[in-house]
Formats: C-alpha cells, sequence, structure tokens
C-alpha cells in the first residue's frame, strides 16, 4: 500500500467528507512503528505516558525534557501519522511567550507536526499566540486531566445546561483562536454531537460517544498493557499484560532449568582453534 504523510489539510478534508478520523497515542519507537503500521490517522504523544509509562499517580508530573524525549522516539517509529505532542502542565499556563517557546521546541527537537494543549476560554489567547507563531493547535475540552484537582477527580464533564453550554462556548472560542482541531474528553455524547455539529474543525472523541469526527484512546488501555484501571470509555482489544508475564516466566522457568540457551542460540568455534586456545593456557 503506498501511503502518504497525513496532515492536518486530510484531517479538515475527513470532516468535510463525513469520513472518521483515527487516533491513538504512542510514547515510544515500538509504539509509533506499531501505529503508523496500523494505518492510523493520527498518533498522540500524550502527557498521560506520566500514567501509563512513567508510573505517576496522575499526568501533573511530567516535564517538557520528559515530553521532548518521548517524541523523539515516536518520531522516529511514525513517518505516516500526523504527530501531536502533548504540552506538560506549567509548559504553556504561565505567560504566552513561554507557552510559543515551548511549543516551537516540540515541532523543532521533538518532531512533532502539531502541538496539544488543554483548556477553552481561558487559553483561547494563548492558543492565538502559536498559531500566529506557524504552530498548529489542537484544544482539549471536558475531562482535562491536569486540572483534576480543580474539577474534584476523573469525572465526566458538561452534564447540566449551564455545563455544557460552557462546553460549547470553550469549543467556539478554541476555533475562533484558530484551533485546528478538539479532543472532547468524557462529555455526554449528545453534547458532544452539538458541538461537532457546530463546529467547522474536526473533533476527536474520548468518551464522548460515537458522534464525534474521529476517535482516540491511550494505547497502553486498548491492548491492555496498563495495570491500574481502565476508564469505561475504553475498550480493551488485547491483553498482552498477562501474555507478555506468562513469556516472561517460561524464559525464568527454563534459565532455571538449563534448558535455555540451547545449542541453536550459541555460537560455535573451530575446534582446532579451540584446541589452540587451550594448549596456549596450558591445559
Ligand atoms: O494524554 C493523553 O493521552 C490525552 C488523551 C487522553 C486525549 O490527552
Amino acid at each position: 500500500m503506498s501511503r502518504k504523510k497525513v496532515t492536518i489539510l486530510d484531517v479538515k478534508d475527513k470532516k468535510e467528507k463525513g469520513e472518521p478520523i483515527t487516533m491513538l497515542t504512542a510514547y515510544d519507537y515500538p509504539t509509533g512503528l506499531l501505529v503508523d503500521q496500523a494505518g492510523i490517522d493520527i498518533i498522540l504523544v500524550g502527557d498521560s505516558l506520566a500514567m501509563v509509562v512513567l508510573g505517576h499517580e496522575n499526568t501533573v508530573a511530567v516535564t517538557m525534557d520528559e515530553m521532548l524525549h518521548h517524541c523523539k522516539a515516536v518520531a522516529r517509529g511514525a513517518k505516516y501519522p500526523l504527530l501531536i505532542g502533548d504540552m506538560p502542565f506549567m509548559s504553556y499556563q504561565v505567560d504566552e511567550k513561554e507557552a510559543v517557546r515551548n511549543a516551537g521546541r516540540f515541532l523543532k527537537e521533538g518532531g512533532m507536526d502539531v502541538i496539544k494543549l488543554e483548556g477553552g476560554r481561558d487559553m483561547a489567547s494563548t492558543v492565538r499566540a502559536i498559531v500566529d507563531a506557524g504552530i498548529p493547535v489542537m484544544g482539549h475540552i471536558g475531562l482535562t486531566p491536569q486540572t483534576i484537582s480543580k474539577l474534584g477527580g476523573y469525572r465526566v464533564q458538561g452534564k447540566d445546561v449551564a455545563t455544557a453550554k460552557a462546553l460549547l462556548d470553550d469549543a467556539w472560542a478554541l476555533e475562533s483562536a484558530g484551533a485546528f482541531s478538539l479532543i472532547l474528553e468524557a462529555i455526554p455524547s449528545p453534547v458532544a454531537k452539538l458541538i461537532t455539529e457546530r463546529v467547522s474543525i474536526p473533533t476527536i472523541g474520548i468518551g464522548a460517544g460515537p458522534d464525534c469526527d474521529g476517535q482516540v484512546l491511550v494505547i497502553h488501555d486498548l491492548i491492555g498493557l496498563f495495570d491500574r484501571f481502565v476508564p469505561k470509555f475504553v475498550k480493551k482489544y488485547a491483553n498482552i499484560f498477562p501474555a507478555i508475564v506468562e513469556a516472561l516466566e517460561g524464559y525464568r522457568d527454563e534459565v532455571i532449568a538449563g534448558t535455555f540457551p540451547g545449542p541453536e542460540h550459541g555460537y560455535s568455534m573451530d575446534d582446532e582453534a579451540l584446541q589452540a586456545l587451550l594448549k596456549e593456557l596450558g591445559e
């Protein structure tokens, strides 16, 4: 199959044509390669790596340098998907100049095509500044994990009239600020449908029902590699954690039993050379 690199124009085009957009997270060379080979449109190097790769309690702790380190590895493995780098907590909230500088690092150093940041109306002017600097931005509204303390926990957002209307206002503000697309996380399906119909930019849902323009999941959730919890909106397409443990136990047992490595895993030596070596050693 001949493939061409996905651009933001291809993603916008999919919304216009009503074609579903596929997106997954990836965090390193092998997951980048796997998602690329599966023909997914967009890769997000999500700050969820703080939890699923680095073992933190939440996404707050991850730093710019850690994010860039993972972005570089993903970019080495994934050649075709649109690559989006997730701006970590406190890399864009303090002031707009710093936000633009850090956004630029994702493109210059991380090999990303786009950046993502969390927030709605409160972030519109920062989004505008980053877009004006020539960097495409994906917004993220609804459940925004970086502000989990403020939200009071991982819970669905926009369930009543006032909060649902606030989400629409956030979506319009980000669209007007020049965001090229929006993540809608953990919001009621009818609200996500309304937002999707009322903005011209593509919406990508996670826990936001089937009517978004596209869907995203955290790869570790989808393949069953995260040990702690599985959110309600995740579908596990594989369960590789126990499969890996079984393989590792097999290795452990064979090393203990002396059946690994077998002759086929070793390197032979010419008998004459061996005898000469033994002679050299005086044996
Ligand atoms: O960090 C992440 O993986 C995300 C997705 C859940 C959208 O923001």
